[in-house]
């Protein structure tokens, strides 16, 4: 359910950068990509490079027509946010 969702910082989402346990960011939202992996079009390995970091960027240059929030829905974990100041 919606209230499991997690709000995850870039020191979190830089955790999970193995292709067993990837996540991205994708417009905020950060999306756990494993399952994913062997699915894509371009390839796992190109996929890979926007593991544990916002791909945002390389997302929408390499195919800003691909709608990734309706195709990883189910992946969805939380959304990105700033980095606590301590
Ligand atoms: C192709 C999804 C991330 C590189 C595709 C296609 C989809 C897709 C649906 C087919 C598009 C089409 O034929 O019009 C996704 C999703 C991503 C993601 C959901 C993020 C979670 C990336 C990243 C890169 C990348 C980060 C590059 C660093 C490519 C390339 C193709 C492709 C090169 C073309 C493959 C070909 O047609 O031979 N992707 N992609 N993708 N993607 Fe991604």
């Amino acid at each position: 359910g919606v209230d499991a969702l997690m709000r995850i910082p870039p020191s979190m989402l830089k955790l999970h950068n193995k292709k067993e346990d990837a996540w991205t960011a994708i417009n905020g939202k950060v999306y756990n990509i494993t399952p994913y992996l062997p699915y894509h079009p371009g390839g796992a390995k190109e996929l890979m490079r926007v593991a544990g970091r916002d791909g945002t960027k390389l997302f929408s240059l390499t195919h800003a027509w691909v709608n990734a929030d309706f195709m990883l829905d189910a992946c969805l974990v939380g959304f990105l946010v700033s980095e606590p100041s301590s």
